[in-house]
């Protein structure tokens, strides 16, 4: 396996393989905080003005945090615990608590899923597994730290249920109703370490999630961009609260309605980032297309339907070029 950011970064300088071209480098490191990125409460709301709120968040930033959300403030502290703590264990022990699964439904990666065909590399390390159903795939999860499966074991079945939650209201909102819904629901694991140069590197690069939703836990440390009218702003880290962002299916479902907004992670030199994506995905058969309620002679259909195996597989091979995806993905007119 390629070498993990985190077993060599310390101490270093940056490697040419981590310097991006110019045109890809994050610019000023301190973009406006988006104080216009909503946050919506999930408590004390009537139902239709949460699923109002919902969706225009969706339809003009495809992100949004959410508060009172209904996960336990103690279990994402110790879900963040124990993340921080496996990303600490020696290289060796991370290679073996992700190796349980012949068929890789644990892994643990570096930069990208496409390290070794890829241009330059990301400063991060993930660790992926898939969550449900959790009886399952929580034989292959990590053992290291022990309280690992103990503790993200009942926090990916909160995460999930906030998650249908949320699709739910996204769905009532676009008055359709979501097939696919037993896809794979699958936690990364992203750990940035300090890095040495933050103007030249990127700890993700400016992508679109390919799920419906991803519900994310980012700690205290500031890091995630959002593009948005071609500028980036920045993430505010809000105690407590996850960021939810729309995924490219959904963007898709919606017939453009909503936004899978891209996003990217900046590094910084000081401090190591640690965060949790919960993605919710479509399953592998679902015909991902404009919902026919959506579409009309003002309203014609955007984009091709493909089921979401072959949306996977035009997402994989695009790699970062994200014009290239969105053409292949386009109906033709
Ligand atoms: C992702 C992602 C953001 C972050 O995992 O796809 O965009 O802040 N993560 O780690
Ligand atoms: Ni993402």
């Amino acid at each position: 396996m390629e070498h993990l950011v985190s077993s060599w970064c310390n101490g270093r300088s940056l490697p040419e393989s981590y310097i991006l071209p110019p045109e890809k480098r994050p610019g000023k490191l301190t973009v406006p905080l988006a104080n216009n990125i909503p946050v919506i409460d999930l408590r004390g709301h009537d139902q239709t003005d949460l699923i109002q709120q919902i969706l225009e968040a969706c339809q003009e930033f495809g992100f949004f945090q959410v508060i009172n959300h209904g996960v336990p403030s103690n279990l994402m502290d110790e879900a963040m615990s124990v993340f921080k703590e496996f990303h600490a264990l020696s290289a060796k022990d991370k290679a073996i608590e992700t190796s349980k699964d012949p068929s890789k439904s644990c892994h643990i990666y570096t930069s990208s899923p496409n390290y070794a065909t890829e241009k330059f590399h990301f400063w991060r390390d993930g660790l992926v597994h898939h969550c449900n159903p959790l009886e399952k795939y929580i034989q292959f999860w990590p053992e290291k730290p022990p309280r690992y499966r103990e503790v993200v074991g009942p926090y990916t079945a909160e995460v999930s249920k906030l998650g249908f939650r949320i699709l739910e209201f996204i769905s009532q909102g676009l008055g359709i109703s979501l097939g696919g819904l037993g896809g794979n629901q699958a936690l990364v694991v992203n750990h940035y370490p300090p890095c040495p140069d933050p103007s030249l590197t990127l700890g993700l690069g400016k992508h679109m999630d390919p799920v419906f939703i991803n519900i994310l836990l980012q700690s205290d440390v500031y890091g995630l961009q959002v593009f948005k009218d071609e500028e980036w702003i920045g993430v505010e880290p809000i105690p407590n609260a996850f960021v939810v962002n729309v995924g490219y299916p959904l963007q898709i479902i919606s017939n453009g309605k909503l936004k899978g907004a891209e996003h990217r992670v900046v590094t910084n030199s000081n401090v190591a980032r640690t965060t949790a994506s919960y993605f919710i995905n479509p399953s592998n058969e679902t015909l991902i297309e404009p919902a026919k309620s959506l579409v009309d002679a003002s309203y014609p259909a955007l984009y091709k339907s493909l089921l979401y195996k072959d949306f996977l597989i035009k997402y994989i091979a695009a790699s970062t070029d994200s014009k290239a995806l969105e053409e292949a993905l386009r109906a033709t007119v």
